[in-house]
């Protein structure tokens, strides 16, 4: 069966087509979220955040899973025309920090504060990734790191949409 070919411009920021339901997630939006993150998704890096729980019985992979794709929507609802490739990268790896938070041993200082640093780390010491990616997990805890306010639309998306992600999965336990 031969696979309808991705429009270039859906995997950086164009998207004509009608706004519908702000969640929408149809094939073709599926198709462009695994051709941008397939090699990221996978890398035994990433996967380790399978191993962490991050808030109720979500994992961090799963959370950060989550944000990826709701910033996707959102960059759809709000027409920011992010860099697609960027925005998802970023918020895949944005709480890449590795360790379990619950227990305080495993980290310095308190992890609301500390782990998008952490996070920063161990990304670009894995991955090669640009300032844009580097700037959405730097200032993805915006306001509870005050001074640390998003500086571009990609960051700004993300923060948004772990903020989302994260009431859903607290007030839900999921
Ligand atoms: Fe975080
Ligand atoms: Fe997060």
């Amino acid at each position: 069966m031969s696979r309808k070919p991705i429009d270039k411009g859906s995997l950086t920021h164009k998207n004509n087509r009608k706004p519908g339901k702000w969640r929408r997630w149809d094939k073709e939006d599926r198709l462009i979220f695994n051709t941008i993150l397939k090699d990221l998704s996978d890398h035994p890096t990433v996967l380790r955040m399978k191993d962490y729980k991050q808030h109720g019985m979500t994992s961090t992979y799963d959370h950060c899973i989550s944000v990826a794709r709701v910033s996707y929507k959102l960059d759809r609802l709000l027409h920011s025309h992010c860099d697609r490739g960027a925005l998802l990268r970023g918020a895949l790896l944005h709480d890449l920090f590795l360790y379990d938070w619950h227990d305080p041993t495993t980290h310095e200082g308190l992890h609301g504060y500390r782990h998008a640093d952490s996070a920063l780390k161990n990304a670009i010491e894995h991955f090669n990734i640009g300032r844009k990616e580097q700037d959405i997990i730097h200032s993805h805890m915006w306001p509870l790191n005050i001074t640390r306010i998003p500086k571009r639309r990609e960051a700004w998306v993300v923060c948004m949409a772990d903020k989302y992600v994260s009431l859903g999965e607290t007030l839900h336990r999921r």
